[in-house]
Order: structure tokens, then C-alpha cells, then sequence
């Protein structure tokens, strides 16, 4: 893994649930089961409707949370439209190319990205990806902790 990937998984951004969200997406990936959830915040800019700022729980591992963690950066300021733009690809270009392995993990973010911009319905990452956000429905309270 390349240095800023690690500087990510060491000290990732935005992490931990949004009280007072304007939109959530959770997806999951077929590829191995991880989970990653996106609180988004809007804010008005000259009239436009943009990202204020955004969050991110991942029940995953620990390149989802450094692409997630460089998604939530790098969505800041744009509409929702230039967000939905972005591919997997473009969340993760600042830490540099992924191995073939995680490139899903990029996937997964982007999936959880649209899924909240599209009002939270389920949005499996992959076409054959199991659509996981139902499982993710609070029941009681989960919570991951990250130390
Ligand atoms: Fe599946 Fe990273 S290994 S999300």
C-alpha cells in the first residue's frame, strides 16, 4: 500500500455518524460483504444546492475507509450532480492507483456516495451485488468504534 493510503487508514477524515444529515446511503459490496454508510450535509451557495460536508461509517476494511475517507474531502463544495459524476476511480485518485484486489473498495464508496444522493434507496455497488442496506437498518443501536 502506498504511504498516503496508510496516512488515511492512520488518520481518516470525516469518520463517525451526522446528526442532522440531509441524506445517507449505505452499500454493501458482493465482492466480500464489507458494509460502508455516508451521511451528507448540504449547504446553499449563491443559489446552488452544494455539499457542506459529509461522513462515513465503514463496516469494512481499511482501504474503503482510506478511499471513503479522501471521497468525503474531495465531494466538499460540489452539487450533487458533480458527485454523482465521480466514479470510484475519482475518489481514490489522490492516493493513487489501487491493486486490482481493492479496486471494489473504491466501488464500494462511490456506491454508498450515489446511494445517499439518490435518497438512500439500496444500491448495490456491482450488479451482482446482494443488496445489503436493508441488514443495515438500525435495530437497537450499532455501532462501530474505531481506535
Ligand atoms: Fe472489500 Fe475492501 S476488501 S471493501
Amino acid at each position: 500500500m502506498s504511504n498516503t493510503i496508510d496516512e488515511a487508514i492512520r488518520d481518516p477524515k470525516n469518520l463517525g455518524e451526522m446528526t442532522g444529515a440531509d441524506a445517507v446511503g449505505t452499500a454493501g459490496s458482493g465482492d466480500c460483504g464489507d458494509m460502508l454508510r455516508m451521511w451528507i450535509k448540504f449547504r446553499d451557495e449563491g443559489g446552488r444546492r452544494v455539499i457542506d460536508r459529509a461522513t462515513f461509517q465503514s463496516f469494512g476494511c481499511q482501504t474503503a475507509i482510506a478511499v471513503a475517507s479522501m471521497a468525503t474531502e474531495l465531494i466538499k463544495g460540489k452539487t450533487p450532480q458533480e458527485a454523482m459524476e465521480m466514479s470510484g476511480e475519482d475518489l481514490s485518485a489522490p492516493l493513487g492507483p489501487l491493486p486490482p484486489m481493492k479496486i471494489h473498495c473504491a466501488q464500494l464508496v462511490e456506491g454508498a456516495l450515489k446511494n445517499a444522493l439518490t435518497g438512500g434507496e439500496a444500491a448495490p455497488v456491482a450488479p451482482s451485488a446482494p443488496v445489503l442496506a436493508d441488514s443495515l437498518q438500525p435495530k437497537g443501536s450499532v455501532k462501530i468504534t474505531f481506535r
